[in-house]
């Protein structure tokens, strides 16, 4: 207990000992004096503001880079092994995998001064003058073919310099403009007067295709069991992409009311035909072959068949490398349905 106390005691001393600056609800602790507020407060904003004055251009900027950052971001600011990269991923933010820079994806130039200058080098922050942070801006900016490197960088040119993905962020209103919408009873029941199909499950490749139908017998059989088939709405935005597509195709094929066979066969109404029975065109054996063995173009099939007509099918006539995104695959089986 004597311990305890005299922990409490020795505290309460060195606390008191600035005693000028104590205050506060519990007496702790003392105002900030205006020089380390100072330290402190260097943040930039977008507009320039809270810059400080200095200047500096890319070539003094290399060499500082080379001496400070090099060892982890590369001497071009391509980046070593894991460190991150500084330059490059032009048009990359769309990617699967994209490449976010100070180039491709910064939108404010503030915040690269800021950063640089509160966290970097690496386990040696707080270390750069401001000129010397200017200059690295600048070399940063020159590594990803931003600025000339007789620009030279300060509070005054700040504002010359274009990031490219400045229009890339929006401000989030949904608050405002959304979140309304969706609090109050949800309906649960004949909530809209008549619906509209936008989209089929086929197309999310959720729902197996008919398969089978390949005689006429069971074609009626199940034509009497099933109920009619959901009428078809096509995608009208896919529709649009399978046409563009479709550029890779017209050198042999013809689609439409008044096609005619070419090097390919005519592919109107193609989707759920059965294969190899175009009037009038002369198949490879092995279409032949894959025809009498029942093969019918259901939009799984097609689907394999563009993806890699030799691998699906050997001894195709069909000289074409293939549609490898499937992406590509539904839009073209899409385009193949819209056409009468
Ligand atoms: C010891 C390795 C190291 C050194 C040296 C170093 N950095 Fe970094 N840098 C990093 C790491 C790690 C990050 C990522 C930090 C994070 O995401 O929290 C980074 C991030 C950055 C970024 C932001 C990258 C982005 O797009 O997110 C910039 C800009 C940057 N550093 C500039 C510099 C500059 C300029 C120097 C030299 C003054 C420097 N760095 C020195 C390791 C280093
Ligand atoms: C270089 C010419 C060529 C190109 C390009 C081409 N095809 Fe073909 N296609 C053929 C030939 C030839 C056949 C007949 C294959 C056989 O008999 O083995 C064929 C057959 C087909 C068949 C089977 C038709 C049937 O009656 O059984 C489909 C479906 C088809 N092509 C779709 C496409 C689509 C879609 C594209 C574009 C993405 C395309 N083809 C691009 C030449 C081509």
């Amino acid at each position: 207990m004597l311990k305890y106390l005299n922990f409490i005691g020795a505290t309460a001393l060195i606390l008191a000992a600035p005693s000028a600056y104590a205050g506060g609800k519990h007496g702790l602790g003392r105002s900030a004096l205006p020089e380390e507020i100072a330290a402190w407060d260097g943040d930039v904003s977008p507009n320039g503001k809270g810059l400080p004055a200095g200047s500096g251009d890319a070539l003094v900027g290399e060499e500082i880079f080379a001496d400070k950052c090099a060892s982890c971001h590369g001497d071009f600011a391509e980046g070593i092994d894991n460190w991150p990269k500084l330059a490059g991923g032009i048009d990359t933010l769309d990617h699967d995998d994209p490449l976010k820079t100070v180039g491709s994806y910064w939108p404010y130039l503030s915040t690269t001064f800021d950063y640089v200058k509160r966290s970097m080098p690496f386990g040696n922050a707080g270390t750069l003058t401001d000129d010397e942070t200017y200059a690295l801006v600048a070399y940063i900016l020159y590594s990803n073919d931003m600025i000339e490197d007789d620009f030279v960088l300060s509070k005054e040119t700040f504002s010359d310099v274009a990031m490219r993905n400045a229009d890339g962020f929006i401000i989030d209103d949904r608050a405002e403009t959304e979140y309304a919408k969706w609090t109050g009873e949800p309906c649960m029941q004949n909530c809209k007067d008549d619906v509209k199909v936008t989209m089929r499950a086929m197309v999310l490749d959720v729902t197996p295709s008919e398969t089978g139908i390949d005689t006429p017998a069971a074609a009626e059989e199940t034509s009497q069991e099933e109920a009619p088939a959901a009428v078809e709405v096509l995608d009208a935005e896919l529709v649009e992409k399978g046409k563009k597509i479709f550029k890779k195709c017209k050198s042999c094929h013809q689609i439409g009311a008044k096609a005619k066979n070419k090097t390919g066969p005519i592919l109107t109404g193609i989707i759920g035909s059965p294969a190899g029975v175009v009037d009038g065109f002369k198949y490879s054996k092995s279409m032949k072959a894959a025809a009498e063995g029942g093969l019918v173009w259901t939009e799984e099939q097609i689907a394999a068949f563009l993806a890699k007509p030799k691998a699906y099918l050997k001894g195709t006539k069909m000289s074409f490398a293939g549609l490898k995104k499937e992406q590509d695959q539904l839009a073209i089986i899409e385009y193949l349905k819209s056409v009468e």
